[in-house]
């Protein structure tokens, strides 16, 4: 392993947190249990990004897709985000978090809503690592309603069709001006994105762990970043490109 590689920290974090109802059933518990082990596993986590220097970490906590799972599971994940959030506020707050949830809000209970909001409003000048909360999210909605927003500029005049690049495009997207993901964490053995940042995730790296989220531990956590210090990220260029332009003694 060379050192640059070996000091390499990704930057934004986004992380799958699947597996909390197969942990669940593999204790002999309702699937709702798992979901309460995995705020623990959310916890954990949360400190070691911070603690590894991580500038933004993106959890998938509740997709668009969630919404069509039985009604009493998905109001027990939506009353577990309160009661979540309303027990971790003043220390994520205190430890410097800035917290932010990305996601259609439209259907969220005004309960929810209203800690949503005072969270981020709460933490939005503190220095520390994000915390990107996607609640409601999927990445193909966050798309629809951004290509809508612009051609609502457009029709207004405000925006010239001509002038919609990339910049504009991925600037206007929920996720706003954080960096593209460096690393996509999935816990949970499945192989897929599951509708989550399409256009932020790009290039990013990708780790598939067969650990179910619940289980997903700090040590895990590390492992992930080791592998990530491992990759060798090209962005479309040669691997001799990249490690002249490093200014690697093996450059070839
Ligand atoms: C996947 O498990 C997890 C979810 C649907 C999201 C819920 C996540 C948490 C409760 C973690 C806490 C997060 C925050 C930010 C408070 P699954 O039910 O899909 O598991 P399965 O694939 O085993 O059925």
């Amino acid at each position: 392993m060379n050192s640059a590689a070996s000091s390499r920290v990704p930057r934004h974090i986004a992380i799958i947190m699947d597996g909390n109802g197969r942990w669940a059933m593999q204790q002999g518990k309702p699937r709702l249990h798992g979901h309460e082990a995995g705020v623990h596993a959310a916890r954990t986590i949360v400190r070691a990004g911070r603690d590894a220097g991580v500038e933004a970490l993106t959890l998938y906590a509740f997709s668009s897709e969630n919404w069509l799972r039985p009604a009493t599971e998905v109001s027990f994940l939506l009353e577990l985000f309160i009661r979540t959030m309303a027990v971790e506020l003043d220390t994520l707050h205190d430890e410097g978090v800035r917290v932010r949830f990305i996601g259609d809000r439209t259907a969220l209970p005004s309960n929810l809503l209203a800690i949503i909001e005072a969270s981020e409003r709460r933490t939005a000048s503190n220095p520390g690592m994000v915390l990107v909360i996607a609640l409601g999210y999927g990445g193909r909605q966050d798309l629809v309603q951004t290509v809508r927003a612009l051609g609502a500029q457009i029709e207004a005049g405000a925006l010239k069709a001509a002038d919609l690049d990339e910049k504009t495009l991925r600037d206007a997207l929920d996720l706003g001006d954080l960096p593209d993901p460096d690393l996509l964490i999935r816990t949970g053995g499945e192989y897929r994105i599951s509708n989550f940042l399409l256009w932020h995730l790009a290039y990013t790296e990708f780790y598939f762990s067969d650990i179910l989220w619940p289980d997903f531990s700090s040590a895990d956590f590390h492992q992930a970043l080791a592998w990530f210090a491992e990759r060798e990220r090209r962005f479309g260029r040669t691997g001799a490109q990249v490690h002249s332009e490093r200014g690697d003694q093996d450059a070839q």
